[in-house]
């Protein structure tokens, strides 16, 4: 391959059918018991498919289930945290197990794919939820999620052909064989991914701007798949990452695309997860700032960094660049984390909450300055005073 970084276990998973052989995967569904696959199946996938979740070729089997929510590996030892699951009742995992695969389709029922090698199993849910949430609160949403899963897991390589209905933005998609290209065409040897579920404020734009100074470019790498209710809509973001880039970046330096993964709000679990993917997508670095991942106050701030330390110094290729809590220092006037900033309370420093952005764009109300950038305080404006 290119001289870029490699991928996850080696090797770039692909596991879209190519046109030519199409038609003949189609027919193989039509003799085959039929699964439909919730909205978070059906973006993992997605992802298999596209290499996203390399070196997965499919959904997990009872081996490598075991090992990932016990031993943050997959059986044969790559590092792998988060469960990639397909859950059925039994009826349907006998009828799979005796036909030797199934058709998987979407909820609104279009065949999105093929299983093959299907190997059923039971599961402890709460077991899970300790190992990978670190709660079993069913308050917490991933937790939530897995509690309404059906009661037997089903295991299996994929053939996938087509993605699930969901919001497309067609100039940024870049699966990873073409971020990949993109990079290479850029000249780019080291990119930082920055994730993200929220629009980019300045506490974000800090942590980003600051990664760039030590590589080559920025993967603006925004998740576009499945978020908890109360979580700004991805359109909105896009919109405001376009503004963003278009008035604070050096536009040859930054590659926006979408992550089509859903949220588990695993924090630490998720934030290997997503170094994982980042790495696989071509970046060398990625990006871990305060309570990444997180949910409500389920983790420590800085667990979602430590969480790298419990693995062996060869674990991952690509590297976590960890972020204090960034503010705006109104004694300094810049931003800055406690590492920079004479500061000693929050009276000197700007930070504003989730729920107070939300109350204050309902209300109309600007964003600070030194909180959000101005023409994107106006976009989350505009979109909360139509949607109240
Ligand atoms: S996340 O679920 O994708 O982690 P969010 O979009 O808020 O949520 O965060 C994106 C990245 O920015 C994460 O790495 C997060 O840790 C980091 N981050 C968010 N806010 C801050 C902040 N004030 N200071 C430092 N890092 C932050």
């Amino acid at each position: 391959m290119s001289g870029l970084i490699a991928p996850h276990g080696g090797a770039l998973i692909n596991r879209v059918v190519a046109d030519a052989d199409r038609a003949s995967v189609v027919r193989s569904a039509e003799s085959l018991p039929k699964l439909t696959l919730n909205t978070r199946e059906a973006s993992d996938l997605e992802m298999i498919g596209i290499g996203g979740f390399s070196p997965l070729t499919g959904f997990l089997g009872k081996a490598d289930y075991a090992s990932v929510v016990d031993r943050m590996h997959l059986d044969g030892g790559v590092p792998w945290t988060i469960p990639v699951t397909l859950s059925v009742d039994k009826g349907e995992a006998d009828a799979v197990e005796k036909a030797g695969g199934a058709a998987l389709y979407s909820e609104a029922g279009a065949l999105l794919g093929v299983l093959s090698d299907p190997e059923a199993y039971s599961y402890d849910k709460k077991h899970e939820a300790e190992k990978v949430f670190l709660t079993t609160e069913d308050a917490h949403p991933g937790v939530k999620s897995l509690y309404g899963q059906k009661d037997l897991l089903i295991g299996g390589s994929v053939q996938v052909v087509d993605t699930a209905e969901r919001e497309v933005f067609e100039k940024e998609e870049l699966p990873p064989a073409k971020s990949r290209a993109a990079f290479e065409a850029a000249g780019w040897k080291t990119a930082v991914a920055f994730q993200t579920r929220n629009p980019i404020h300045r506490a974000h734009e800090y942590i980003i701007k600051t990664a760039l100074e030590i590589v080559d470019g920025l993967f603006l790498h925004p998740l576009v798949g499945w978020t908890q209710p109360g979580d700004i809509p991805a359109d909105v973001r896009m919109r405001c990452y376009h503004i963003l880039m278009e008035h604070y970046f050096p536009q040859d330096r930054v590659i926006l695309g979408t992550l089509p993964a859903a949220m588990r709000y695993a924090g630490p679990r998720e934030a290997v997860f997503h170094a994982i993917m980042r790495q696989n997508y071509g970046c060398t670095h990625f990006i871990v700032g305060r309570d990444h991942a997180g949910v409500g106050t389920y983790y420590g701030t800085y667990d979602a960094q430590l969480i790298f330390d419990e693995f062996a110094a060869d674990a991952f290729e690509i590297t976590p660049l960890r972020f204090e809590h960034s503010f705006y220092c109104l004694r300094t006037n810049g931003m800055a984390t406690a590492k920079t900033s004479p500061s000693t309370g929050p009276e000197e420093r700007v930070f504003l909450s989730g729920t107070k952005v939300r109350d204050m764009l309902q209300a109309g109300e600007m964003l600070p300055p030194e909180f959000t950038r101005k023409e994107v305080a106006e976009a989350l404006i505009e979109w909360a005073q139509t949607t109240t």
